[in-house]
């Protein structure tokens, strides 16, 4: 005992008397040897050494988790929280999502720790990184993890930055860190169900019904709410409306259209619960996975959301939540399905059956990444098997946007 008390210089030990079990003192010597297993965990809870220094301890002492700490180096559109609303995260953010994981401290301050090289970690936002404004000394075992929730059309020449990065923080969900627009969650609980691959949905309630939501579809008066700012874009969605304008009346708010309403103030979202039967969500790209925040936003509202995107819906939403333009031939069968809803409530209101079991996390849904880097950070697996993008322009771009719409329009 002596051997390992003076090469730790654990004081109270030097003191441990052989025991002697034959003597009287049997019960005092006991209570010794108690009282200085107590003192010894204490003291080494108190030095950092770790169980793996020290046979005799190893058996006694929990391991505890390193911390990592995760320096978020560039702002996020200006904001120094991430939209995260806070300076910095730890624990308790982890713990709101049930990670499992929660050594992980994340800041953007970057004196937290004397030296950058020291962070575990270091997270860029794509559209702010600029390539010579980047830690002057990188540490071999620091991952740098670039985040980007831009679909490929609108991300610039990556080529700067081959053999930078180890992880990608992204809306894809081949992405080391899903970075989402929104969550669905079920209800009662944080359990995140999608975006996923294969999510498990429920079975659809084809014979719901709710009383509640038929009063609130009756007092809807207007038809189709577009909330939009980009008038002319890749994936032709203004031709998509514009043939549908034909057929029905669609209210475009915003840089393109006649109708006013605040962005992002509550009297929008609202509307559309009050006025409107059907919303849509029309992307400016046809990319995999690239569902934008525009849709999470209103499906917290009640109003049916109507998609046109590149990615597997599936993927995303509770089936029979939304209607999808691509399940259409042409846009006169989608009209005619959207007049069938408008006229027969009691179908219209099916839409909604998901509430039972869903609720939806509108953007940002930061926390759930935050948990995911942490995850990544504490896999030793990953940390081994070392993680490079070499061409982080072809992992972005190569064939990510070139999904064809499967409704006709642009030439009726
Ligand atoms: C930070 O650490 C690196 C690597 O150990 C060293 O080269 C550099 O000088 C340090 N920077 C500062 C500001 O101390
Ligand atoms: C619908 O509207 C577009 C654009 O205004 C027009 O070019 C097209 O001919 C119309 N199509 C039908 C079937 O009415
Ligand atoms: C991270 O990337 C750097 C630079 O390419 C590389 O040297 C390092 O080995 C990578 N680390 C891991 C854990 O993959």
């Amino acid at each position: 005992m002596s051997h390992y008390s003076d090469r730790f210089k654990l004081g109270p030990e030097k003191n441990v008397k052989p025991l002697s079990l034959s003597t009287k003192g049997k019960k005092f010597f006991t209570y010794l040897l108690i009282a200085s297993i107590v003192i010894l965990f204490y003291f080494a809870s108190l030095r950092n050494f770790t169980a793996d220094e020290n046979i005799f301890l190893r058996p006694f002492i929990v391991k505890p988790k390193p911390m990592k700490n995760i320096l978020f180096w560039s702002k996020y559109f200006g904001d120094t929280t991430w939209y995260s609303g806070s300076d910095e995260a730890g624990k308790e953010v982890l713990k709101s999502v049930e990670c499992p994981v929660t050594n992980c401290f994340f800041t953007h301050d970057y004196n937290f720790l004397d030296n950058v090289t020291k962070f575990d970690a270091i997270a860029f936002h794509g559209p702010e990184l600029i390539r010579n404004i980047v830690p002057l000394n990188r540490n071999q075992n620091q991952i740098y993890i670039f985040v980007d929730l831009e679909a490929p059309t609108a991300v610039r020449d990556l080529s700067e930055f081959e053999n930078f990065f180890n992880l990608t923080m992204h809306y894809r969900l081949d992405s080391d860190i899903e970075f989402d627009y929104g969550k669905v969650v079920a209800i009662n609980s944080v359990k995140a169900i999608a975006p996923s691959k294969n999510p498990n949905w429920m079975k659809v309630d084809e014979d719901f019904y709710d009383e509640e939501f038929l009063k609130i579809f009756e007092k809807k008066k207007k038809n189709i709410a577009w909330f939009v700012s980009h008038c002319e874009t890749f994936s032709r969605r203004e031709l998509l409306v514009e043939h549908m304008q034909n057929f029905t009346t669609i209210d475009i708010y915003g840089q393109c259209g006649p109708f006013k309403c605040p962005r992002f103030s509550d009297k929008c979202s609202k509307m559309l619960t009050d006025d409107y039967k059907f919303y849509l969500s029309f992307e400016n790209s046809l990319c995999d996975d690239y569902v934008t925040e525009k849709l999470f936003n209103s499906m917290t509202e009640f109003v049916i959301p109507i998609v046109f995107n590149g990615a597997n819906m599936n993927n995303f939403l509770p089936p029979k939540s939304y209607i999808n333009a691509n399940d259409f031939e042409t846009v006169e069968d989608l009209v005619d399905y959207l007049n069938f809803l408008s006229e027969n409530p009691k179908e219209y209101i099916k839409y909604f059956w998901w509430r039972q079991y869903y609720k939806i996390l509108p953007h940002p849904v930061f926390s759930y990444a935050l948990c995911d880097i942490c995850k990544k950070l504490n896999d030793e697996n990953f940390i081994e098997t070392r993680h490079i993008y070499t061409d982080l322009n072809s992992w972005f771009r190569d064939k990510k946007c070139n999904q064809q719409a499967h409704i006709k329009f642009r030439n009726l």
